[in-house]
């Protein structure tokens, strides 16, 4: 582990209009780890994450990207400050190639281009590669259109394409969440091998056996506020699922649920 931290929260806020949905979150991020960003539904995840990626820019407060301000004003941006971000619910684009998808967005650097001065098998081989290096050999041929692959399938090709791109931070909102067990076992290999790269990745899960498997850092919220940050080993598997779910709250809502279901019969 770098002693310094790769990017720096600081005091940051979030409002929409009335609504505050972060407050005061102070954080800090290593290359080379993999931070899991846990909490409840609607704690405030997403939107934490969307300030990092320049959807939203943050009320008050500062983030800084290798000790420079980060004052991201779009989510390219953001990118091109080597911030990628793979969102919630897909983000990618089913009616394109794999080998197109791949380069979608990606400016010409220095007068290349995947699509100027590359022919389209070009931008497959390099685009197959790619996710065949991190483990998925399924995929040989870049002309199959992004739709078709499996949801594992698709992180995958997220993932490898900011790889590829030299992304330094990677951003992954619940990536295994709608994987069953193989494929999620899958992507968070492939999340290891990202962090091997020395890629600081910031990691969003449900789920207490995926963060345990994959984290080396914790920070949990709770009602838009940071309620706990800890390293791994600092908590028992117990600790961390309550303060995921919320703890007291879990046991309201499953006596809620069973009380819900004894008065409503199938
Ligand atoms: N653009 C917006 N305008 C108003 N409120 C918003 C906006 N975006 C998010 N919120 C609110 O902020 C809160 C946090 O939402 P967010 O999507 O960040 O939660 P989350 O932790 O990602 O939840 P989940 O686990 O369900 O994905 C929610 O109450 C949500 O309704
Ligand atoms: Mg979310």
């Amino acid at each position: 582990m770098m002693t310094r931290p790769l990017l720096t929260l600081s005091g940051i806020n979030k409002s929409f209009g009335p609504i505050d949905v972060l407050h005061d979150i102070n954080l800090e991020v290593y290359p080379g780890e993999v931070l899991c960003l846990l909490g409840d539904n609607g704690a405030g995840k997403s939107t934490l994450i969307r300030l990092l990626s320049g959807v939203h820019k943050p009320t008050s407060g500062t983030i800084t990207l290798a000790d420079k301000p980060a004052a991201f004003a779009s989510p390219r941006d953001a990118s091109n400050a080597g911030i990628a971000t793979v969102h919630q619910f897909g983000g990618t684009f089913p009616l394109m190639s794999i080998g197109r998808s791949f380069f979608v967005g990606e400016e010409p650097k220095k007068g290349w281009g995947p699509f100027k001065t590359f022919d389209r098998k070009t931008a497959n081989d390099i685009a197959v590669k790619a996710v065949r290096d991190l483990g998925i050999t399924r995929i040989t041929d870049g002309d199959r259109l992004v739709g078709g692959l499996s949801g594992g399938e698709r992180q995958a090709l997220a993932i490898a394409r900011a790889v590829h791109f030299g992304a330094s931070v990677l951003i992954l909102d619940e990536p295994t969440a709608a994987l069953g067990v193989k494929e999620a076992a899958h992507v968070l290999r492939i999340v290891l091998q990202a962090r091997q790269k020395g890629i600081a990745v910031i990691f969003i899960t449900h789920n207490v056996v995926h963060a345990l498997t994959v984290g080396d850092h914790f920070a949990v919220l709770i009602k838009g506020a940071k309620a706990a940050d800890f390293r791994k080993g600092e908590k028992t598997r117990e600790e961390v699922t309550d303060l995921m779910a919320g703890g007291e709250q879990m046991a309201e809502l499953e006596a809620e649920i069973k009380s819900y279901m004894s008065s409503h019969p199938v």
